[in-house]
């Protein structure tokens, strides 16, 4: 990857990152932030859209979002990491990119599709949550960010941020808007720990990324195996089994893994094996973590000086862009 790359990615702050987000983009995020220019994004305006009456639990967590990108190695002096609300000139230009979407397209964004039906709105969806992927794109577009990485959820987002730039692009008959492209880890998705195909705080089966030794055993213990995988003689399996898709996206030697299914799909071989060495490595992972978030912790007004670093210099790169869209829209009346 080229120096020149920008990478703009962010959460939702409405609780504490799980390992889904560690797996699904965290990781990768912390090896980008050497080859790259990274801004990270705390999306509390975006959390806004489907939690109203809950807004204290997003502002809660913006600073518990942080420490978790910390904790897991993003580097202040490497990465940006701001507040979104705090930068107005996003929503700004989500106003602008409004115009170019229709209800409709909006309403096909298979994403907010399923988080329609996940969150229960039926007929009543807030415009805010329905208009989230415009925001969004407003989010990337800004920072002219080329490379997003992101879970496989968030791929529509992306292609929906591509079109909104081609059709400004084209209005404008100017590139002022830069397109930009997924970047998604080996593993993209961890499963809940009760075997359901999403981990996440709200369904109860996630693993905190500060999660505390014992925690994590008893996560482990309760994990979704093979349910027809009664004696350890009996042949199991591997797909659809909890244990294996975290030992996939932990187990730093594939091989071993490799053998271990092998071993199941044959029989003879016991969840309680299985268990112990994901114990053992999700242990060996989260220690660090767990030790530098709590030191983080510790000094949380030390934390809250660097966002503020970090949102002043996010919001003067994103008000370049801003600048840049009205004048190409003749919004520029006294300059
Ligand atoms: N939608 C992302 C989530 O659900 C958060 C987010 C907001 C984001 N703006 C973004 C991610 C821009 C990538 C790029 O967590």
């Amino acid at each position: 990857m080229s120096q020149q790359a920008i990478i703009l990615t962010g959460d939702r702050t409405t609780g504490p990152l799980h390992l889904g987000h560690y797996v699904g983009s965290l990781r990768a995020r912390v090896e980008l932030q050497h080859r790259a220019t990274q801004f990270l994004l705390l999306a509390d305006t975006q959390a806004m859209t489907d939690n109203v009456g809950r807004h204290q639990k997003v502002t809660d967590n913006v600073i518990e979002v942080a420490l978790d990108y910390l904790a897991a190695g993003i580097d202040p002096a490497k990465s940006t990491i701001f507040i979104q609300s705090q930068v107005p000139e996003l929503c700004e230009l989500s106003m602008y990119l409004l115009n170019l979407v229709t209800v409709s397209r909006l309403e096909r964004n298979p994403t907010i599709k399923q988080e329609i039906q996940l969150r229960g709105f039926e007929r009543d969806i807030p415009a805010g949550f329905l208009t989230y992927p415009v925001a969004q794109a407003a989010d990337i577009t800004a920072f002219r960010a080329t490379r997003v990485p992101v879970g496989d959820d968030q791929l529509p987002m992306i292609e929906q941020t591509n079109e909104l730039v081609r059709r400004f692009n084209h209005t404008v008959g100017q590139e002022v808007l830069v397109e930009c492209e997924a970047v998604l880890s080996a593993v993209t998705r961890l499963p809940g720990i009760d075997g359901r195909a999403k981990m996440s705080k709200s369904l109860g089966n996630s693993i905190a990324l500060g999660a505390t030794p014992d925690e994590i055993s008893k996560a482990v213990k309760a994990m979704y195996t093979d349910p027809g995988h009664l004696r350890v003689d009996d042949p199991g399996q591997v797909e659809g089994n909890v244990v294996f898709a975290f030992l996939d996206a932990f187990d730093p030697d594939p091989a071993a893994v490799a053998e271990l299914k092998a071993h199941y799909q044959r029989g003879g071989l016991g969840d309680s094996v299985l268990k112990r060495r994901l114990d053992v490595l999700l242990q060996e992972t989260l220690a660090p973590i767990r030790a530098a978030r709590e030191q983080y912790s510790a000094d949380r007004g030390e934390v809250l000086a660097m966002l503020r670093r970090g949102t002043e210099k996010a919001r003067a790169v994103a008000a370049c862009t801003v600048a840049d869209v009205k004048r190409a829209l003749g919004l520029n009346y006294f300059s």
